[in-house]
């Protein structure tokens, strides 16, 4: 198939590179000329892995190029996908500006039948809106069918998701896009759930507040495992083995974070507001998020009194392990209450410092070259993001280099009995010190 995809950002370029690598000929467009000139170049302007190799591949083997000309995927793709932004408001509400604009574009440079396809993430009855906008700006009055295809794909692990996707939504209220779309998505061999395009676009803000929400669920039991004595690591596998409610993000912490649970959750509540149906649930859920990580925070305080002048060590920064997305991380968060506060905070994460640097998001921090040089002299060590690398790290040698061997485990990421093995004061989530 041709197809083009608008927008090469996370999921605009992991859905073209993978598309080209089952074998579609795919444009990929931005309007970012810089951004253009970097993926031609060969670089990859975002880590995640597996993606390097599998762009390379597809560039070599002429099946994937990039372009900052609209009209260029326009005319080259029988199905366009948009995959541009679609950034929070003030409010929580979606700022739908970039999907309206690329609708206007495509309109005006539509001359044949084309299947136009969201995979934004964008509020319920957006399919509606774009469908009228190009009607409106294409003078020619052309065929076309707009469909919602939601994507589900996790960032570190985004290659691999595309590739073996549990299910692909296809909301489309045409026989002849819908066509179209399941010859795209044949070569994944996954189950394609056919909807219509207002369901398949809820089912993306219903799944995220959902996943959102059970580790809102999670973390609130957290809270009471500590205030009794229980250890929330034991009751999330109990319930967990429960098939009707699974294991997985069952995992206490600090709270989620990322450029898409806080967004999503927000955007939810903000469309049910204007349905007139208030989600209140899922407000509850955004306390609980927040609170999750002001307990922590006096957990910290409680144990080291005053942090004025302590220096403290974090390990991680990103959002969570495998990325160097820190876009609203509750480690950045965390470092920086803790600098507020008057803490010398040494920071060292395996793939978020240069974007902490660029974008200066932790002013007063210093990065630390490793692991083991942020932990010298620390009187507290915290670990804020689980990445594997913390986990292989010697901790007689941490213990030796730290002031007071005392760790703040915000991930649940080490062994409470090994930690008090190896000579440390361990706290966790939720499960006893
Ligand atoms: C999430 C969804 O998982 C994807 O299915 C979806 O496509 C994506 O949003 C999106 O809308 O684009 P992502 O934000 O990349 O993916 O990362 P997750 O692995 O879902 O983690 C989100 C946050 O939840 C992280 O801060 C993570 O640390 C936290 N988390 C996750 C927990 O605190 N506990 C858990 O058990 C799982």
């Amino acid at each position: 198939m041709d197809i083009s995809i608008i927008g090469s950002g996370y999921v605009g370029l992991v859905t073209g590179a993978c598309f080209a690598d089952v074998g579609h000929s795919v444009v990929c467009v931005d309007n970012d000329q810089r951004k253009v000139d970097t993926l031609r170049s060969g670089q990859i302007p975002i880590y995640e892995p597996g993606l390097e190799d599998v762009v390379h591949r597809n560039v070599s083997a002429r099946r994937l190029r990039f372009t900052n000309s609209i009209e260029d995927g326009v005319h080259h793709s029988q199905i366009v996908f948009i995959a541009v932004p679609t950034p929070p408001q003030p409010d929580g509400s979606v700022d739908l500006t970039y999907i309206e604009r690329v609708a206007r574009e495509i309109a005006e440079v539509l001359k044949e039948y084309r299947v136009i396809v969201d995979k934004s993430t964008v509020p319920v009855k957006t399919g509606e809106k774009v469908a009228e906008t190009i009607r409106r700006y294409n003078k020619a009055g052309v065929d076309f069918d707009v469909v919602s295809n939601p994507e589900f794909l996790r960032e570190g692990c985004a290659v691999a998701d595309l590739m073996n996707p549990d299910r692909i939504v296809v909301g489309s209220n045409s026989d002849r896009a819908l066509a179209l779309m399941k010859k795209v998505y044949e070569p994944f061999m996954a189950p394609i759930m056919v909807t219509d395009v207002n369901s398949a676009e809820l089912i993306k803000h219903a799944a995220n507040s959902f996943l959102a929400l059970k580790i809102s669920y999670i973390n609130a039991i957290s809270a009471i495992c500590e205030a009794s004595g229980a250890d929330v690591e034991r009751v999330a596998d109990g319930i967990g083995a429960d098939k009707r409610i699974g294991r997985s993000f069952l995992n206490a912490g600090l709270g989620y974070g990322g450029s898409c649970f806080p967004k999503d959750v927000a955007a939810f509540i903000a469309i049910s507001e204007q349905l007139g149906v208030p989600f209140l649930l899922l407000k509850e859920v955004q306390r609980i998020n927040q609170v999750q990580r002001e307990r922590f925070l006096k957990k910290i305080r409680d144990t080291l009194w005053v942090l004025r002048d302590k220096r403290i060590a974090v390990w991680g920064l990103t959002f969570k392990p495998d990325t160097d997305d820190v876009r609203n991380s509750v480690a950045i968060d965390l470092v920086n209450n803790l600098l507020q506060e008057g803490a010398i905070v040494h920071a060292y994460d395996p793939k978020g410092m240069d974007k902490v640097a660029e974008l200066d998001l932790c002013k007063g921090v210093t990065l630390a070259k490793s692991a083991l040089a942020a932990v010298q002299n620390a009187e507290a060590l915290v670990l804020a993001t689980e990445w594997n690398e913390f986990q292989r790290i010697d901790f007689e040698q941490v213990r030796k280099a730290m002031h007071t061997p005392i760790v703040f485990d915000g991930r649940n990421l080490f062994d409470p009995g090994t930690m008090k093995e190896l000579g440390f004061r361990y706290y966790g989530i939720g499960r006893a010190g």
